[in-house]
Protein backbone atom coordinates (compact mmCIF):
# COMPACT_ATOMS: atom_id res chain seq x y z
CA UNK A 1 0.00 0.00 0.00
CA UNK A 2 1.51 3.40 -1.15
CA UNK A 3 2.59 5.73 1.28
CA UNK A 4 -0.24 9.14 1.24
CA UNK A 5 2.06 12.26 0.38
CA UNK A 6 1.07 13.45 3.82
CA UNK A 7 2.11 10.45 5.68
CA UNK A 8 5.41 10.44 4.00
CA UNK A 9 5.39 14.53 5.19
CA UNK A 10 5.05 14.05 8.45
CA UNK A 11 7.56 10.69 9.11
CA UNK A 12 10.28 12.92 6.69
CA UNK A 13 9.59 15.47 9.58
CA UNK A 14 9.97 13.41 12.33
CA UNK A 15 13.18 11.81 10.99
CA UNK A 16 14.92 15.96 10.72
CA UNK A 17 13.80 16.35 13.83
CA UNK A 18 15.29 13.86 15.62
CA UNK A 19 18.58 14.46 14.19
CA UNK A 20 18.45 17.85 15.37
CA UNK A 21 19.86 18.69 18.53
CA UNK A 22 16.92 20.03 20.78
CA UNK A 23 16.70 23.49 22.00
CA UNK A 24 16.31 24.33 25.18
CA UNK A 25 13.92 28.34 26.28
CA UNK A 26 17.46 29.29 27.35
CA UNK A 27 18.25 28.68 23.64
CA UNK A 28 21.24 26.36 25.09
CA UNK A 29 21.48 22.53 23.20
CA UNK A 30 19.67 20.20 25.75
CA UNK A 31 22.48 17.65 25.49
CA UNK A 32 23.13 18.68 28.84
CA UNK A 33 26.56 16.07 28.90
CA UNK A 34 28.11 17.07 25.53
CA UNK A 35 31.33 19.13 26.99
CA UNK A 36 34.71 17.89 26.10
CA UNK A 37 36.08 15.20 28.89
CA UNK A 38 39.32 17.37 29.07
CA UNK A 39 37.99 20.56 29.60
CA UNK A 40 35.54 18.56 32.17
CA UNK A 41 38.02 17.21 34.35
CA UNK A 42 39.94 20.68 34.27
CA UNK A 43 36.73 22.52 35.69
CA UNK A 44 36.87 19.98 38.23
CA UNK A 45 40.07 20.18 39.35
CA UNK A 46 39.78 24.13 39.21
CA UNK A 47 37.20 23.59 41.52
CA UNK A 48 38.50 20.80 43.54
CA UNK A 49 41.56 23.84 44.93
CA UNK A 50 39.03 26.02 44.51
CA UNK A 51 35.78 26.17 46.18
CA UNK A 52 34.67 25.69 49.25
CA UNK A 53 32.17 23.04 48.50
CA UNK A 54 34.35 19.66 48.93
CA UNK A 55 30.97 17.76 47.30
CA UNK A 56 30.78 20.00 44.31
CA UNK A 57 32.24 17.64 41.56
CA UNK A 58 29.79 14.87 42.80
CA UNK A 59 26.93 17.21 43.17
CA UNK A 60 27.64 18.92 39.79
CA UNK A 61 28.19 16.11 37.21
CA UNK A 62 26.88 18.11 34.50
CA UNK A 63 28.70 21.61 35.48
CA UNK A 64 27.42 23.57 32.08
CA UNK A 65 23.69 22.05 32.39
CA UNK A 66 21.19 24.60 32.54
CA UNK A 67 20.18 24.97 36.41
CA UNK A 68 23.08 22.63 37.10
CA UNK A 69 25.82 24.94 38.67
CA UNK A 70 25.66 28.86 40.32
CA UNK A 71 25.82 32.04 38.22
CA UNK A 72 29.16 32.44 38.43
CA UNK A 73 29.47 30.01 35.89
CA UNK A 74 28.64 30.13 32.36
CA UNK A 75 29.12 28.02 29.39
CA UNK A 76 28.45 28.53 25.70
CA UNK A 77 27.99 26.58 22.62
CA UNK A 78 31.09 27.15 20.40
CA UNK A 79 31.58 26.11 16.71
CA UNK A 80 33.09 24.22 15.69
CA UNK A 81 32.67 20.95 17.96
CA UNK A 82 29.18 22.34 19.15
CA UNK A 83 30.09 21.66 22.56
CA UNK A 84 29.35 23.52 25.82
CA UNK A 85 32.43 25.46 26.77
CA UNK A 86 33.32 27.25 29.99
CA UNK A 87 33.45 30.99 29.32
CA UNK A 88 33.18 32.92 32.76
CA UNK A 89 34.49 31.23 36.07
CA UNK A 90 33.48 34.33 39.06
CA UNK A 91 34.55 33.41 41.79
CA UNK A 92 33.82 35.35 45.66
CA UNK A 93 30.98 37.41 44.24
CA UNK A 94 27.90 36.18 46.19
CA UNK A 95 25.79 33.39 44.98
CA UNK A 96 29.14 31.94 43.69
CA UNK A 97 30.81 29.45 45.40
CA UNK A 98 33.22 30.77 48.36
CA UNK A 99 36.75 30.01 47.99
CA UNK A 100 38.06 27.48 50.64
CA UNK A 101 40.30 29.42 53.28
CA UNK A 102 43.62 27.60 52.05
CA UNK A 103 42.86 27.95 48.32
CA UNK A 104 46.25 28.40 46.02
CA UNK A 105 46.32 30.38 42.49
CA UNK A 106 44.95 27.33 40.13
CA UNK A 107 46.96 28.04 36.69
CA UNK A 108 45.40 25.13 35.31
CA UNK A 109 42.28 27.34 34.88
CA UNK A 110 43.91 29.55 31.96
CA UNK A 111 43.96 25.95 30.38
CA UNK A 112 40.50 25.88 29.71
CA UNK A 113 40.20 27.08 25.98
CA UNK A 114 37.09 28.92 25.54
CA UNK A 115 37.63 31.02 29.02
CA UNK A 116 36.98 34.99 28.36
CA UNK A 117 36.16 36.26 31.85
CA UNK A 118 37.74 34.98 34.94
CA UNK A 119 36.89 36.46 38.42
CA UNK A 120 38.58 35.79 41.78
CA UNK A 121 37.62 38.57 44.54
CA UNK A 122 38.51 37.95 47.90
CA UNK A 123 39.69 34.60 47.69
CA UNK A 124 43.38 34.30 48.65
CA UNK A 125 43.80 35.42 51.92
CA UNK A 126 45.12 32.97 54.27
CA UNK A 127 48.01 30.97 52.34
CA UNK A 128 50.44 32.98 50.23
CA UNK A 129 50.18 32.31 46.87
CA UNK A 130 51.73 33.40 43.70
CA UNK A 131 49.96 34.44 40.56
CA UNK A 132 51.22 31.70 38.18
CA UNK A 133 50.13 31.61 34.77
CA UNK A 134 51.57 28.99 32.04
CA UNK A 135 52.79 29.08 28.77
CA UNK A 136 50.64 29.43 26.18
CA UNK A 137 47.55 29.91 28.46
CA UNK A 138 44.27 30.55 26.98
CA UNK A 139 44.23 32.41 23.68
CA UNK A 140 40.25 34.34 24.32
CA UNK A 141 40.62 35.63 27.74
CA UNK A 142 39.40 38.95 27.74
CA UNK A 143 38.59 39.91 31.26
CA UNK A 144 40.81 39.10 34.15
CA UNK A 145 40.10 40.43 37.58
CA UNK A 146 42.16 39.51 40.96
CA UNK A 147 40.89 41.76 43.64
CA UNK A 148 41.27 42.06 47.37
CA UNK A 149 43.50 39.09 47.57
CA UNK A 150 45.57 39.56 50.45
CA UNK A 151 47.93 36.21 50.06
CA UNK A 152 48.63 36.76 46.49
CA UNK A 153 51.95 37.92 46.62
CA UNK A 154 54.93 37.67 43.56
CA UNK A 155 55.42 39.49 40.72
CA UNK A 156 53.35 39.99 37.64
CA UNK A 157 54.59 36.73 35.56
CA UNK A 158 55.67 37.88 32.24
CA UNK A 159 53.36 34.73 30.96
CA UNK A 160 50.40 36.85 31.35
CA UNK A 161 51.58 38.97 28.04
CA UNK A 162 50.57 36.17 26.02
CA UNK A 163 46.91 36.70 27.16
CA UNK A 164 46.85 38.74 23.51
CA UNK A 165 42.92 39.02 24.06
CA UNK A 166 42.71 40.97 27.16
CA UNK A 167 40.63 44.22 27.59
CA UNK A 168 39.96 44.36 31.42
CA UNK A 169 42.71 43.59 33.64
CA UNK A 170 42.66 44.26 37.18
CA UNK A 171 44.92 43.29 39.91
CA UNK A 172 43.92 45.82 42.06
CA UNK A 173 44.18 45.24 46.45
CA UNK A 174 46.56 42.46 45.97
CA UNK A 175 50.09 41.65 47.63
CA UNK A 176 51.59 41.97 44.23
CA UNK A 177 55.32 42.97 43.96
CA UNK A 178 58.13 43.84 40.97
CA UNK A 179 58.23 45.69 38.31
CA UNK A 180 55.48 45.94 36.12
CA UNK A 181 56.67 43.96 32.82
CA UNK A 182 57.55 46.45 30.29
CA UNK A 183 55.96 44.27 28.02
CA UNK A 184 52.62 45.19 29.29
CA UNK A 185 52.46 47.46 26.71
CA UNK A 186 51.84 44.69 24.31
CA UNK A 187 48.58 44.01 25.51
CA UNK A 188 47.11 46.13 22.61
CA UNK A 189 43.52 45.54 23.40
CA UNK A 190 43.79 46.59 26.46
CA UNK A 191 40.59 49.34 27.45
CA UNK A 192 40.98 49.05 31.19
CA UNK A 193 44.27 48.43 33.64
CA UNK A 194 44.13 48.66 37.38
CA UNK A 195 47.24 47.46 39.26
CA UNK A 196 46.52 49.75 41.90
CA UNK A 197 47.24 49.12 45.91
CA UNK A 198 50.40 46.29 45.72
CA UNK A 199 53.63 46.61 46.28
CA UNK A 200 55.10 47.42 42.60
CA UNK A 201 58.42 49.03 42.87
CA UNK A 202 60.24 50.60 39.60
CA UNK A 203 59.03 52.42 36.20
CA UNK A 204 56.68 53.27 34.87
CA UNK A 205 56.86 51.41 31.66
CA UNK A 206 58.01 53.88 28.96
CA UNK A 207 56.40 52.22 26.12
CA UNK A 208 52.79 52.63 28.47
CA UNK A 209 51.57 55.17 25.33
CA UNK A 210 51.54 51.91 22.54
CA UNK A 211 47.63 50.53 24.84
CA UNK A 212 46.09 52.88 22.26
CA UNK A 213 42.11 51.40 22.92
CA UNK A 214 43.30 52.13 27.25
CA UNK A 215 40.25 53.99 28.60
CA UNK A 216 41.30 53.89 32.07
CA UNK A 217 44.87 53.62 33.97
CA UNK A 218 44.76 52.82 37.67
CA UNK A 219 48.25 52.43 39.00
CA UNK A 220 47.61 54.05 42.37
CA UNK A 221 48.82 53.24 45.85
CA UNK A 222 51.98 51.21 44.48
CA UNK A 223 55.86 52.25 45.18
CA UNK A 224 56.66 53.16 41.57
CA UNK A 225 59.02 55.66 41.04
CA UNK A 226 60.81 57.64 37.99
CA UNK A 227 59.32 59.91 36.01
CA UNK A 228 56.04 59.96 34.11
CA UNK A 229 56.76 58.68 30.97
CA UNK A 230 55.67 60.86 27.92
CA UNK A 231 54.46 58.04 25.92
CA UNK A 232 51.40 58.32 28.23
CA UNK A 233 50.35 61.34 25.90
CA UNK A 234 49.38 59.09 22.92
CA UNK A 235 46.49 57.57 25.18
CA UNK A 236 44.00 58.87 23.03
CA UNK A 237 41.20 57.68 24.77
CA UNK A 238 42.12 57.97 28.17
CA UNK A 239 39.12 58.92 30.29
CA UNK A 240 40.83 58.40 34.17
CA UNK A 241 44.46 58.32 35.21
CA UNK A 242 45.39 57.76 38.13
CA UNK A 243 49.12 57.58 39.80
CA UNK A 244 48.38 58.98 43.15
CA UNK A 245 50.43 57.64 45.79
CA UNK A 246 53.45 56.72 44.42
CA UNK A 247 57.11 58.12 44.83
CA UNK A 248 56.71 59.30 41.14
CA UNK A 249 59.55 62.47 40.65
CA UNK A 250 60.70 65.03 37.97
CA UNK A 251 57.79 67.59 36.31
CA UNK A 252 54.47 66.18 34.62
CA UNK A 253 55.02 65.61 31.02
CA UNK A 254 53.96 68.67 28.49
CA UNK A 255 52.46 65.35 26.27
CA UNK A 256 49.57 65.07 29.40
CA UNK A 257 47.65 67.73 27.84
CA UNK A 258 47.42 65.55 24.77
CA UNK A 259 45.00 63.42 27.01
CA UNK A 260 41.82 65.66 25.48
CA UNK A 261 38.98 62.32 26.93
CA UNK A 262 40.58 63.14 30.21
CA UNK A 263 38.11 63.15 32.43
CA UNK A 264 39.78 62.62 35.48
CA UNK A 265 43.87 63.37 36.98
CA UNK A 266 45.25 61.93 40.02
CA UNK A 267 48.56 62.66 40.90
CA UNK A 268 48.10 63.08 44.51
CA UNK A 269 50.91 61.90 47.17
CA UNK A 270 54.00 61.52 44.89
CA UNK A 271 57.22 63.79 44.50
CA UNK A 272 56.37 65.90 41.06
CA UNK A 273 58.25 69.14 41.20
CA UNK A 274 57.59 71.71 38.59
CA UNK A 275 55.55 73.65 36.30
CA UNK A 276 51.89 72.38 35.14
CA UNK A 277 52.17 71.25 31.33
CA UNK A 278 51.93 74.74 29.08
CA UNK A 279 48.55 72.96 27.00
CA UNK A 280 47.13 72.12 29.99
CA UNK A 281 43.85 73.94 28.64
CA UNK A 282 43.56 71.33 26.24
CA UNK A 283 42.23 69.09 28.89
CA UNK A 284 38.64 69.97 27.85
CA UNK A 285 36.70 67.04 29.76
CA UNK A 286 38.79 67.46 32.45
CA UNK A 287 36.47 67.46 35.85
CA UNK A 288 39.17 66.57 38.53
CA UNK A 289 42.49 67.60 39.10
CA UNK A 290 44.13 66.18 41.70
CA UNK A 291 47.28 66.80 43.32
CA UNK A 292 47.68 66.90 46.46
CA UNK A 293 50.42 66.52 47.95
CA UNK A 294 53.48 67.21 45.95
CA UNK A 295 56.69 69.61 46.00
CA UNK A 296 55.39 71.25 43.19
CA UNK A 297 57.33 74.73 44.59
CA UNK A 298 55.74 77.27 41.86
CA UNK A 299 53.15 79.56 41.51
CA UNK A 300 49.43 79.11 40.23
CA UNK A 301 49.71 79.30 36.73
CA UNK A 302 46.51 81.55 35.78
CA UNK A 303 45.52 78.60 32.91
CA UNK A 304 44.39 76.38 35.47
CA UNK A 305 41.40 78.80 35.03
CA UNK A 306 40.56 77.41 31.50
CA UNK A 307 39.86 74.06 32.43
CA UNK A 308 35.84 74.37 31.30
CA UNK A 309 34.40 71.30 32.98
CA UNK A 310 36.90 71.54 36.24
CA UNK A 311 34.30 70.20 39.03
CA UNK A 312 37.16 69.85 41.79
CA UNK A 313 40.33 70.97 42.16
CA UNK A 314 42.71 69.57 45.06
CA UNK A 315 46.23 71.35 45.77
CA UNK A 316 46.89 71.09 48.86
CA UNK A 317 50.51 70.74 50.97
CA UNK A 318 52.34 70.91 47.54
CA UNK A 319 54.62 74.19 48.31
CA UNK A 320 52.40 76.41 45.95
CA UNK A 321 54.00 80.49 46.11
CA UNK A 322 52.62 83.87 44.97
CA UNK A 323 48.93 84.66 44.63
CA UNK A 324 46.05 82.52 44.25
CA UNK A 325 45.15 83.14 40.00
CA UNK A 326 41.92 85.61 39.75
CA UNK A 327 41.12 83.33 36.59
CA UNK A 328 39.68 80.57 38.87
CA UNK A 329 36.66 82.29 39.14
CA UNK A 330 36.00 81.44 35.89
CA UNK A 331 35.69 77.72 36.49
CA UNK A 332 31.84 77.84 36.54
CA UNK A 333 31.76 73.90 37.31
CA UNK A 334 33.69 73.93 40.20
CA UNK A 335 32.05 72.54 43.45
CA UNK A 336 35.01 71.51 45.41
CA UNK A 337 38.79 74.22 45.52
CA UNK A 338 41.48 72.83 48.50
CA UNK A 339 44.17 75.04 48.39
CA UNK A 340 45.20 74.26 52.04
CA UNK A 341 48.95 73.95 53.42
CA UNK A 342 50.38 75.86 50.69
CA UNK A 343 52.92 79.07 50.46
CA UNK A 344 50.00 81.70 48.79
CA UNK A 345 50.09 85.02 49.54
CA UNK A 346 47.74 88.13 48.27
CA UNK A 347 44.52 88.30 48.76
CA UNK A 348 41.64 86.14 47.69
CA UNK A 349 39.93 86.50 44.28
CA UNK A 350 36.36 88.15 44.49
CA UNK A 351 35.23 85.97 41.81
CA UNK A 352 35.92 82.84 43.46
CA UNK A 353 32.71 83.95 45.92
CA UNK A 354 30.45 84.06 42.61
CA UNK A 355 31.09 80.19 41.96
CA UNK A 356 27.46 79.45 42.49
CA UNK A 357 28.37 75.92 42.40
CA UNK A 358 30.87 75.74 45.01
CA UNK A 359 30.27 73.59 48.52
CA UNK A 360 34.05 73.26 49.54
CA UNK A 361 36.55 76.04 49.53
CA UNK A 362 39.64 75.15 52.00
CA UNK A 363 42.48 78.13 51.33
CA UNK A 364 43.68 77.32 55.51
CA UNK A 365 46.82 77.54 56.37
CA UNK A 366 48.28 79.86 54.01
CA UNK A 367 49.72 83.64 54.18
CA UNK A 368 46.53 85.08 52.54
CA UNK A 369 45.40 88.66 53.40
CA UNK A 370 43.18 91.33 53.00
CA UNK A 371 39.14 91.29 53.92
CA UNK A 372 37.23 88.00 53.16
CA UNK A 373 35.79 89.00 49.77
CA UNK A 374 32.33 86.33 50.18
CA UNK A 375 29.11 88.11 50.70
CA UNK A 376 26.38 85.97 53.70
CA UNK A 377 24.71 84.31 51.05
CA UNK A 378 28.04 82.25 50.12
CA UNK A 379 29.18 82.04 53.51
CA UNK A 380 25.90 80.16 54.50
CA UNK A 381 26.31 78.23 51.33
CA UNK A 382 29.36 76.83 52.36
CA UNK A 383 29.11 76.76 56.03
CA UNK A 384 31.42 74.48 57.64
CA UNK A 385 32.36 73.39 54.31
CA UNK A 386 34.81 76.83 53.93
CA UNK A 387 37.70 76.71 56.09
CA UNK A 388 40.08 80.31 56.13
CA UNK A 389 41.94 79.43 59.14
CA UNK A 390 45.57 79.78 59.74
CA UNK A 391 46.31 82.94 57.37
CA UNK A 392 47.02 85.48 59.94
CA UNK A 393 46.78 88.42 57.46
CA UNK A 394 42.81 87.86 56.56
CA UNK A 395 40.30 89.61 58.46
CA UNK A 396 36.41 89.40 57.77
CA UNK A 397 34.61 92.39 57.32
CA UNK A 398 32.19 93.02 60.21
CA UNK A 399 29.06 93.41 57.90
CA UNK A 400 29.43 89.89 56.84
CA UNK A 401 29.11 88.46 60.96
CA UNK A 402 26.29 87.61 61.01
CA UNK A 403 25.74 83.76 59.64
CA UNK A 404 26.26 80.80 61.97
CA UNK A 405 29.51 80.09 60.54
CA UNK A 406 32.69 80.35 62.03
CA UNK A 407 35.99 81.08 59.22
CA UNK A 408 38.77 81.28 61.94
CA UNK A 409 38.79 84.88 60.78
CA UNK A 410 39.10 87.72 62.71
CA UNK A 411 37.33 90.75 62.65
CA UNK A 412 39.08 93.33 60.37
CA UNK A 413 40.43 95.63 63.08
CA UNK A 414 39.70 93.62 65.99
CA UNK A 415 42.36 92.72 68.97
CA UNK A 416 44.59 90.00 68.27
CA UNK A 417 43.84 88.50 71.27
CA UNK A 418 40.05 88.39 70.39
CA UNK A 419 41.42 84.94 69.55
CA UNK A 420 39.37 82.97 66.43
CA UNK A 421 36.16 84.95 67.37
CA UNK A 422 35.78 87.07 64.16
CA UNK A 423 32.37 85.78 62.68
CA UNK A 424 29.23 84.85 64.88
CA UNK A 425 29.58 82.38 67.94
CA UNK A 426 26.57 80.92 65.98
CA UNK A 427 26.41 77.09 65.14
CA UNK A 428 29.00 76.15 67.06
CA UNK A 429 32.09 74.54 65.91
CA UNK A 430 35.25 72.49 66.85
CA UNK A 431 37.19 75.08 69.01
CA UNK A 432 40.52 75.21 67.16
CA UNK A 433 39.25 77.21 64.54
CA UNK A 434 38.99 74.52 62.01
CA UNK A 435 35.41 72.91 60.89
CA UNK A 436 35.53 69.23 60.91
CA UNK A 437 33.95 68.75 57.23
CA UNK A 438 31.22 66.43 57.79
CA UNK A 439 31.34 63.29 55.49
CA UNK A 440 30.94 63.63 51.43
CA UNK A 441 33.98 65.31 50.42
CA UNK A 442 34.86 63.59 47.75
CA UNK A 443 33.22 64.67 44.83
CA UNK A 444 31.21 62.90 42.66
CA UNK A 445 33.43 62.77 39.75
CA UNK A 446 36.23 61.03 41.67
CA UNK A 447 33.89 58.62 42.48
CA UNK A 448 35.42 55.15 39.81
CA UNK A 449 31.51 53.78 39.44
CA UNK A 450 30.03 57.35 38.55
CA UNK A 451 32.83 57.86 36.14
CA UNK A 452 32.32 54.74 34.94
CA UNK A 453 28.79 55.44 33.87
CA UNK A 454 29.59 58.11 32.13
CA UNK A 455 31.50 55.60 29.30
CA UNK A 456 29.06 54.36 27.02
CA UNK A 457 27.59 51.42 26.96
CA UNK A 458 29.59 49.92 24.10
CA UNK A 459 31.61 48.17 26.27
CA UNK A 460 29.17 45.38 27.23
CA UNK A 461 32.23 43.31 27.82
CA UNK A 462 33.00 45.53 31.09
CA UNK A 463 29.75 45.63 31.95
CA UNK A 464 30.41 42.72 34.84
CA UNK A 465 33.60 44.69 36.02
CA UNK A 466 31.24 47.81 36.72
CA UNK A 467 29.59 45.22 39.34
CA UNK A 468 32.54 44.15 41.32
C1 LIG B 1 25.16 13.81 23.60
O1 LIG B 1 26.36 13.63 24.34
C2 LIG B 1 26.77 12.28 24.50
C3 LIG B 1 27.98 12.25 25.42
O2 LIG B 1 28.93 13.21 25.07
C4 LIG B 1 27.05 11.69 23.12
O3 LIG B 1 27.39 10.33 23.25
C5 LIG B 1 25.81 11.81 22.25
O4 LIG B 1 26.08 11.36 20.95
C6 LIG B 1 25.33 13.25 22.19
N1 LIG B 1 24.09 13.32 21.47
C7 LIG B 1 23.85 14.23 20.53
C8 LIG B 1 22.50 14.21 19.89
O5 LIG B 1 24.67 15.08 20.21
C1 LIG C 1 47.98 26.83 54.65
O1 LIG C 1 48.68 27.35 55.75
C2 LIG C 1 48.57 26.57 56.92
C3 LIG C 1 49.24 27.34 58.06
O2 LIG C 1 50.42 27.92 57.65
C4 LIG C 1 49.21 25.21 56.69
O3 LIG C 1 49.09 24.41 57.84
C5 LIG C 1 48.50 24.54 55.52
O4 LIG C 1 49.11 23.33 55.21
C6 LIG C 1 48.49 25.43 54.31
N1 LIG C 1 47.63 24.84 53.29
C7 LIG C 1 48.03 24.67 52.02
C8 LIG C 1 47.03 24.06 51.12
O5 LIG C 1 49.12 25.00 51.64
C1 LIG D 1 41.09 72.21 55.61
O1 LIG D 1 42.36 71.59 55.61
C2 LIG D 1 42.89 71.36 56.89
C3 LIG D 1 44.29 70.84 56.72
O2 LIG D 1 44.29 69.66 55.98
C4 LIG D 1 41.97 70.41 57.63
O3 LIG D 1 42.49 70.16 58.92
C5 LIG D 1 40.60 71.01 57.71
O4 LIG D 1 39.71 70.10 58.32
C6 LIG D 1 40.07 71.36 56.34
N1 LIG D 1 38.83 72.09 56.47
C7 LIG D 1 37.73 71.68 55.87
C8 LIG D 1 36.53 72.51 56.06
O5 LIG D 1 37.69 70.69 55.16
C1 LIG E 1 33.66 86.39 71.46
O1 LIG E 1 32.79 87.47 71.28
C2 LIG E 1 31.70 87.49 72.20
C3 LIG E 1 30.74 88.61 71.84
O2 LIG E 1 31.33 89.51 70.93
C4 LIG E 1 32.25 87.64 73.62
O3 LIG E 1 31.20 87.65 74.58
C5 LIG E 1 33.20 86.49 73.90
O4 LIG E 1 33.82 86.66 75.21
C6 LIG E 1 34.28 86.40 72.85
N1 LIG E 1 35.05 85.20 73.02
C7 LIG E 1 36.38 85.19 72.98
C8 LIG E 1 37.02 83.83 73.13
O5 LIG E 1 37.06 86.16 72.80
Amino acid sequence: MPLSTSTFTFLLLLLLLSSLPLISPHGIVSNISSMDPYEKETLFQVMDSMSSDRDWRSSNPDPCAPGSSWPGLECKQAAPDGLLHVTRLDFGTPPGPTCRSAAAFPSLVFRLPHLRSLFFLDCFRANRTTLSVPTAPTPLLQQLSLRSNAALVGPIPPQLLSLASLQVLTLSQNGLSGAIPEGLSLLASLVHLDLSYNHLTGRIPAHIGRLASLQSLDLSYNSLSGTIPPSIGRLRSLQKLDLSSNSLSGAMPETLADLGQLTLLALSSNGLAGDFPGGLPRLRNLQCLLMDGNPMSVPLPSRLGRLPRLQELRLANSRYRGPIPGSLARLASLTALSLENNRLTGEIPRGLGRLGRMYHLNLSGNMLGGVVPFDARFLRRLGGNLDLSGNPGLCVDTSERYVGVKLGVDVCGAADDDDNNGTTSGSGGSSDGHQQLTGGSAGVCCDLSTLWLGISGALAVLHHWLLL
